[in-house]
């Protein structure tokens, strides 16, 4: 094995991928099977992790490397269920990256719909972390599996992005809680990280930065183009290496209770 090889290879690892349908999602497992790990994905929806699993067993051949789990990441006892799946298929789990998230809209303040604000902290923080971290965590320790997870922040972890209150609400606490279970799992050898996607166009925020009729930038979208000085969207595949860096215990063993944002610079946009 070269050296480059030894210190990003995932070969016998086993990746958990939960919104595992989502376009981050997507590109990690592209990242993680060409890594050499086996990935499960796991979502609410089966068309979208079959067809997935579909576009990855054709851009990687490795669909004996390749399971989806239908679950509800709002449930304990789903993610339970898919984790048994899980070591059932592949032995054990060593990485869960908490990647089913996402936004829904967007209002002034004074016209939130409470019901709404609820759903998206509720699946940004208890599915979109919470849960899965909970359980995995459990069963290393359980085990004595050094895990590793990676949560998804964003931009709005470290500045609020105007007219969605709960996100931003809900990926700060993301950033917050890296930390904090940083700590908490350290002893077990329990890594947890977090990647801070700039804007990357998704199922989630398509319709906010993209006209769908006419297909130019939405006022919200051209902002964000002004304010990111790489003046452009990020393209998925600019996460893989991050994603590799964070997931590899050989590349990043010491390195744990981080976020990383990887966002054309839009954090340090200054005039
Ligand atoms: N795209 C970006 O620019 C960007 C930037 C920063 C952070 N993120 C975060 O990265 C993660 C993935 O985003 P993406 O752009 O790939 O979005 P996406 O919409 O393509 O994928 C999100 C996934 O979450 C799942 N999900 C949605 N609602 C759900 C529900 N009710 N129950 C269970 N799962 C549900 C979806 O099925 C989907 O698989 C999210 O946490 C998102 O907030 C994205």
């Amino acid at each position: 094995m070269s050296y480059i090889e030894s210190m990003f290879s995932l070969e016998g690892k086993t990746a958990v991928i939960t919104g595992g349908g989502g376009t981050i999602a997507h590109a990690m497992a592209e990242a993680y099977l060409k890594a050499g790990a086996n990935v499960s994905l796991w979502g609410h929806r089966s068309e979208s992790i079959e067809s997935a699993k579909e576009s990855l067993s054709s851009l990687t051949g490795a669909a004996d490397r390749i399971q989806t789990v239908r679950c509800d990441a709002f449930e304990e006892d789903s993610i339970r269920s898919a984790l048994q799946e899980c070591t059932d298929r592949f032995g054990e789990v060593h990485i869960l990256v908490n990647a089913a998230g996402g936004n829904r809209g967007k209002a002034p303040f004074t016209e939130v719909d409470v019901d709404l604000f609820r759903e998206v902290v509720n699946l940004n923080l208890i599915a979109g972390l919470v849960i899965p971290t909970k359980v995995c965590a459990a069963y290393w320790s359980e085990s004595g599996i050094s895990g590793c997870i990676i949560n998804m922040a964003s931009m709005s972890s470290y500045v609020p992005l105007s007219g969605i209150w709960a996100y931003n609400a809900a990926k700060s606490a993301v950033k917050n809680l890296t930390a904090a279970c940083a700590k908490e799992f350290a002893p077990a050898g329990i890594r947890v990280n977090a990647l801070a996607p700039g804007f990357f166009l998704g199922k989630q925020n398509r319709d906010l930065l993209i006209d769908r009729e006419t297909g130019d930038l939405t006022p919200r979208g051209r902002d964000v183009i002004d304010h990111t000085p790489f003046g452009r969207f990020g393209d998925v595949s600019e996460l893989a290496g991050a994603s590799l860096f964070l997931a590899s215990s050989a590349a990043s063993g010491f390195v744990t209770g981080v976020t990383i944002p990887v966002d054309g610079g839009y954090l340090t946009h200054n005039i």
